[in-house]
């Protein structure tokens, strides 16, 4: 008892301080990529602590027609920042490209600098160009009679972005001062907003958006010295209607950042200690409000984001206002201190899209005192106006080829909105177009076959197509946040039972819902587990450096009073193992389940090839598997996940850990470590999916009991369509269900080194959605006949209320059961290894 207490203490002095040495990423953002150029200069320039290198270093990523370094001793005037960038041009006569390798797909932030000057024979004020990039129109016809920044927020999934700058017409010009090309951190915006009808807006995460206002409301002009992203604010004066029913306030305090609400990264801190706070005066029921009127062209849509900071009240609720953008009421009755635990001087931030069909002629936003008597009546510290789809309607100019080596440049094919499909339909490749071709002939499915066997040429094509960025992930926007304990108290009600979903070796895990309505799932560690400690560790500092679509996302976690919670994303729709053979439960379709293997699939693949060394799961099951409310696979549960071995060793050896059922036999009788044991227990999971039962039944016949040798028996007889789950077992195309066989077979061969990889694994689930596609059409009149030809067999489908539902309030039940045994398992492995 005293030795396990005192390891206890000794983990935590460890948790401690390798707590101190986390990846700090929701502290300091570092870009991956940062491009910053001096166009035309000679020389490099130094603005504050960054220096833009001059674009003679980067000549071999810029293919022009001509080289015209261009300058100038004009100042570009007063409002300028950084006057040197203006006093040098790159001026093009013909379409022109430079190319950045992306080494972080994902956001990107795009500055371009012009200031049209008269050079020699070139007069820049009369350039009229078009700059864009493979995917998009940043600027279309645009000319400048003064000095200019242009901001875009761009999200790429591609290895390299070609800047592309195309003069208008052939006497035409194109030119510029200054490009950045600077990562953002992916979860600055989310991919949800509300629209200003109150509906949910989706798809923000793969929209491009063009910087029309950053305002430091009631405060001063912000430079990108004062911003971690490097964005210019501006102060609010030169939009708003009239000042004198507002005042200015500002605070030197220290604000309170929260896990909800906005991070450094939001806005500058300034910012938030800055604000505009609506002033009553005694005729109090005479409309008053605070209103800014924004110069915005109607005909696109934006999206509103609204910074706060209650600065200005002494205490909780004495702050309430309403908000609206032109006739919508989009905030009322707004009380900040409610929704941020009754903390004052906490950033927090609203986005709101207001989309072109409901855009009024003149865009205003205003604040109005609320339907209360309190002490304070409206504030707004910060307002950010981007615009969505500027890039519709424009012409797109077909890329220039890259750094190729060749200076010479092709013409360009001005195109209209149909350019632009075509564009987007060249960039989708082959994979997905095949995918979406219901009819496609079994001859093309084969050429796609020999097409991507190579590996690279696969993995780019998957990469590309589904934007598999997971840092795409709406959920992450508090990456890795330390929450105090209170906050995750509040959330799940005490850790009330009824809020239970589940519980394992670690501890058990809770549904909670913070004050801004995200939902998250609570994992408490339980201290009785020794391993836990090490676990818990292991799990903050995997998940803190993967980001995947496919794997569930950390949120943060709580060491506080010798806690050790793990807070993750919430999944709508729990495990794969419910939906399989969970009670009242609709079965999965074909198809359904076929994704789902291929979304593991990709989230293991990725854990196996996305550091140099590998990382080994070790406890793949349906139970980890799980769904949000799209039915997207995301694998969870990395407590016991091994990095792999590295280049000097072919495995890792290790006590045996795992789940019963789905245990790698290799692993088990030589504890050797392998990318395959992941391989083989993902076998025994495609098992289950097919067949819907329990991996381990111990009710049934002996040869039945477990589902790895029952499945093998039929697998060699050439029979697997006698096991398939009944409910679908007529809608399975013959060769879709052959190919799912033979991957099984494959995966579950007793050597590792016959097992495919999951590359492998991957490819051959796609494919065996491809058949069940192609064919679809053909057959639907067939599917009666085939579910008479496949004799029903015993397949007593038995959930023993193994089932959990991540929704009920009903008896607490445990998918994780699988774990505890194994806890047991791996002790007496211990144990007899001594
Ligand atoms: C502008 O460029 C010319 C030719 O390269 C050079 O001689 C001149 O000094 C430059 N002027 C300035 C102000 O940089
Ligand atoms: C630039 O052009 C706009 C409209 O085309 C005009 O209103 C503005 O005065 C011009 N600015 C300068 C500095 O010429
Ligand atoms: C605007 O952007 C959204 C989100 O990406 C997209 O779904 C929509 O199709 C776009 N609208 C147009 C007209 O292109
Ligand atoms: C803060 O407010 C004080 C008094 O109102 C003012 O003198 C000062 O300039 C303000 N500071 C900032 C940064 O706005
Ligand atoms: C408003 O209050 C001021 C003093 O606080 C008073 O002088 C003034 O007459 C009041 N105005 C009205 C319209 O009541
Ligand atoms: C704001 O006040 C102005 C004049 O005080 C009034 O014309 C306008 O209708 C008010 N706007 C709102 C949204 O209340
Ligand atoms: C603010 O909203 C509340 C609730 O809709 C309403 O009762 C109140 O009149 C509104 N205030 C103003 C000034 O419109």
């Amino acid at each position: 008892m005293a030795a396990a207490s005192g390891i206890w203490i000794l983990g935590l002095v460890f948790l401690v301080s390798s707590m101190a040495s986390l990846p700090r990423c929701f502290c300091a953002f570092t870009p991956a990529d940062r491009y910053l150029i001096d166009c035309g200069s000679p020389t490099s320039t130094a603005i504050g602590s960054r220096t833009f290198v001059a674009d003679l270093f980067f000549s071999s990523t810029l293919t022009t027609p001509t080289n015209i370094l261009a300058n100038t001793t004009r100042s570009p005037g007063a409002a300028s920042f950084a006057s040197e960038l203006y006093q040098t041009a790159r001026i093009f006569t013909g379409p022109s490209s430079y190319s950045f390798p992306i080494k972080a797909q994902g956001r990107h932030f795009i500055r371009l600098y012009f200031f049209p000057f008269v050079y020699s024979s070139y007069d820049l004020t009369a350039a009229t160009f078009t700059v864009s990039t493979q995917d998009l129109v940043l600027l279309h016809n645009f000319r400048s009679n003064s000095s200019a920044m242009k901001e875009f927020l761009v999200n790429t999934a591609r290895d390299t972005l070609i800047l592309s700058f195309a003069p208008s017409g052939t006497s035409s010009l194109a030119f510029v001062n200054a490009i950045e090309v600077v990562s953002a951190p992916d979860n600055l915006i989310a991919d949800n907003a509300q629209t200003v009808r109150m509906q949910s807006y989706r798809g923000l995460s793969a929209q491009a958006f063009e910087t029309i206002y950053h305002l430091n409301v009631g405060g001063q002009d912000v430079l990108p010295e004062g911003d971690l992203l490097w964005r210019t604010w501006d102060a609010d004066l030169r939009i708003l209607m009239d000042a004198t029913s507002s005042k200015t306030s500002n605070s030197s305090d220290r604000l309170n950042y929260l896990p909800i609400g906005a991070t450094e990264e939001s806005a500058p801190e300034i910012v938030y200690a800055t604000a505009r706070e609506l002033v009553l005066t005694n005729t109090s029921n005479a409309k008053i409000n605070m209103t800014w009127k924004l110069n915005v062209d109607a005909s696109f849509s934006y999206l509103l984001r609204f910074h706060f900071c209650d600065i200005v009240s002494l205490a909780a609720n004495q702050l309430y206002f309403n908000v609206s953008v032109g006739n919508w009421h989009i905030l009322t009755n707004f009380d900040l201190s409610s929704i941020l635990y009754r903390k004052l001087a906490a950033p927090y931030f609203v986005d709101f899209v207001i989309e072109a069909s409901d855009m009024p002629d003149e865009l205003s936003i205003s604040i109005t005192p609320s339907g209360f008597q309190v002490a304070h009546n409206g504030i707004l510290n910060g307002l950010e106006i981007l615009k969505m789809n500027f890039s519709v309607g424009s012409v797109m100019v077909v890329p220039l080829p890259s750094s190729s080596g060749s200076k010479k440049s092709i013409g360009i094919v001005v195109g209209s909105v149909i350019g632009f499909i075509a564009i987007l339909v060249v960039s989708i490749t082959l994979f997905m177009v095949l995918r979406r071709r219901k009819l496609c002939s079994k001859q093309s499915v084969e050429s796609l076959m020999t097409f991507s066997t190579n590996d690279l040429s696969f993995e780019r094509a998957t990469d590309r197509n589904s934007i598999e960025t997971a840092s795409l992930s709406e959920t992450n926007r508090q990456f890795s946040y330390r929450f105090p304990f209170v906050v995750l108290e509040e959330a799940t009600k005490n850790f009330d039972n009824s809020l239970m979903i589940g519980f394992g070796g670690f501890g058990k895990v809770y549904k909670g819902v913070l004050r801004d309505n995200m939902k998250i799932a609570v994992k408490r560690g339980n201290s009785v587990y020794k391993q836990g400690l090490k676990e818990f560790r292991n799990e903050i500092e995997l998940l803190s450096q993967l980001r995947h679509r496919h794997l569930v996302c950390l949120i943060g976690f709580c060491d506080e009073k010798n806690e050790m919670i793990l807070v993750y994303e919430y999944m709508e729709n729990g495990t794969l193992k419910k939906h399989l053979y969970g009670l009242g439960l609709p079965p999965l379709t074909w198809k359904q389940r076929l994704e789902i293997c291929i979304g593991a699939a990709k989230g293991l693949h990725y854990l196996h090839t996305s550091s140099s060394r590998a990382i080994i799961h070790r406890d793949v099951k349906s139970a980890n598997i799980l769904l949000d409310e799209n039915l997207l696979a995301k694998v969870s549960d990395f407590g016991l996940s091994k990095t792999g071995p590295d280049l000097d060793h072919t495995h890792v050896t290790t006590a045996v850990k795992g789940s019963f059922g789905y245990l790698d036999p290799e692993y088990f009788r030589r504890q050797k470590l392998t990318e395959k044991s992941d391989v083989y227990s993902f076998g025994v999971v495609l098992l289950e999916v097919l067949c819907a039962r329990p991996v381990i039944n111990p009710t049934l016949p002996n040869e039945q009991v477990n589902l790895a040798e029952w499945g093998m028996k039929w697998l060699k007889k050439g029979e697997l369509g006698q096991i398939v789950d009944l409910r679908i077992a007529g809608t399975i195309r013959p060769a879709s269900l052959t190919k799912f066989g033979a991957t099984i077979e494959h995966c579950l061969q007793d050597y590792g080194a016959d097992r495919p990889t999951m590359a492998d694994v991957l490819w051959n689930l796609e494919y065996a959605l491809k058949l069940q596609e192609s064919e679809a059409s053909l057959a639907k009149t067939n599917s009666e006949i085939r579910i008479a030809e496949l004799s029903p067999m015993v397949q007593s489908i038995n959930p023993t209320g193994d089932v959990s539902s991540q929704e009920s309030n009903g008896p607490v039940t445990n998918d994780y059961t699988d774990a505890s045994i194994d806890k047991a398992f791996s002790q007496l492995m211990n144990s007899e290894a001594r």
